[in-house]
């Protein structure tokens, strides 16, 4: 059991239940928001299938049973049908998390073979056109395609929208999309503002009119097509007032394994730049999770500080995202400012108010492509 104290609330008793693979960043897409770290050329040296293998069977040990197959685009790696072998045979619940590219016929017969449960696939807008130019890459045939083979091969489809200010206006179309194509779930993912996300956030962040539309759009669809299809759709944190329970709670019940094997909190906490990320190379996976002290950093509540340790909401959301909190504030045990209760609430509502000028004069997208951050230094400075 975790030792951070005895006012510990982990609905996984203590167990990360969740654990996600990041078997790579190498990824054929160039989305401006991606959830890879800015310098991920940096991360050359990805665990060995031998070792990720390891991990599996270390974090079934300590109670993993969900797993997302991750990256970058998972489908990168060669070996991705002999880890879900193995996680299948270790009895994971087996998820991929794909873009469709790569994802061929063949190869997902031989996923469905070894035993994979369930697969996630991201789509940009109904236009293709569109939906290739916010990725950087022709793409949209392949991913029709991909979704087709997903159905005729037996397996539910997962279709995951990140939504921006690019496709927030053509929700409606998107969920006749899923419809012509007997998608069982749909979800509207609007973006969370770290990494590339937040570098081009003023970009991609839409209009509370705009998230209005859109809501009521999807309300519209779910009445209208019932068990048909799920949707989902939450209105997001920068336009509630009020703080994600990001991950459960530090440390509660989700745990990343990045490519090159260091032990994440969540898949943004290489952000929080002062903490030191144990790597499964080094260190058991048993005291990672349970002794570390950045597994322990921010977990419960006693790390808290006003107005959070004096708010009845504590234990709910957990004072919201601590990588948030730092990307905003530079102090990760800072409130997160997206809650209306910090003050540095005002960091999001003039985020909000700015996202009605259409974009930054002469700052276009940046793409994630190799050295795209060190280019626009050179260009900003
Ligand atoms: Fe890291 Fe929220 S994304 S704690």
């Amino acid at each position: 059991m975790p030792k951070a104290g005895s006012d510990l609330k982990l609905d996984g008793n203590g167990k990360p239940l969740w654990l996600v693979l990041e078997l790579t960043y190498k990824c054929p897409l160039k989305c401006p928001w991606c959830s890879n770290p800015l310098g991920f050329e940096d991360y050359a040296n990805e665990l060995t299938t031998q070792e990720w293998k390891t991990v599996l069977r270390d974090a079934r040990k300590i109670g993993s049973l969900q797993l997302g197959f991750s990256g970058g685009e998972p489908m990168v790696r060669s070996d991705l049908e002999e880890l879900v072998d193995e996680a299948d045979t270790l009895g994971y619940y087996t998820n991929l998390i794909s873009s469709g590219v790569g994802l061929t016929k063949d190869r997902l017969k031989e996923l469905k073979r070894v035993g994979l449960k369930q697969i996630q696939i991201s789509l940009q807008h109904n236009d293709a056109a569109k939906n290739d130019a916010m990725v950087g890459v022709k793409s949209f045939e392949q991913k029709m395609q991909c979704i087709e083979d997903i159905k005729s091969i037996g397996f539910p489809v997962v279709m995951n929208v990140p939504v921006s200010r690019f496709n927030i206006d053509a929700v409606e179309d998107i969920i006749k999309l899923a419809e012509y194509h007997n998608v069982e779930f749909l979800e509207f993912a609007n973006l969370q503002y770290y990494n590339w996300a937040l570098l081009n956030r003023d970009e991609l962040l839409p209009t509370i009119e705009q998230l209005q539309h859109a809501e009521a759009k999807v309300n519209e669809a779910r009445a209208r097509l019932g068990k048909n299809m799920t949707i989902y759709f939450v209105i997001p944190d920068y336009f509630d007032g009020r703080p994600k329970a990001c991950m459960n709670g530090w440390g509660a019940i989700h745990l990343t394994i990045a490519p090159d094997g260091s032990a994440l909190p969540c898949q943004e906490a290489q952000t929080i730049t002062h903490l030191e990320f144990p790597n499964v190379k080094d260190r058991p996976l048993d005291w990672i999770w349970n002794e570390s002290p950045t597994f322990n950093a921010y977990r419960g509540t006693s790390w808290m500080k006003e107005p959070c340790v004096g708010c009845d909401e504590k234990e709910n959301d957990f004072g919201g995202c601590r990588c948030q909190a730092f990307a905003l504030t530079g102090d990760a045990t800072n409130t997160d400012p997206a809650c209306s209760k910090s003050p540095h609430f005002d960091m999001i509502t003039s985020a909000v108010e700015n996202a009605r000028v259409t974009g930054r004069p002469g700052m276009p997208l940046v793409m994630r492509t190799r050295g795209a951050v060190s280019n626009l230094m050179k260009k900003v400075c």
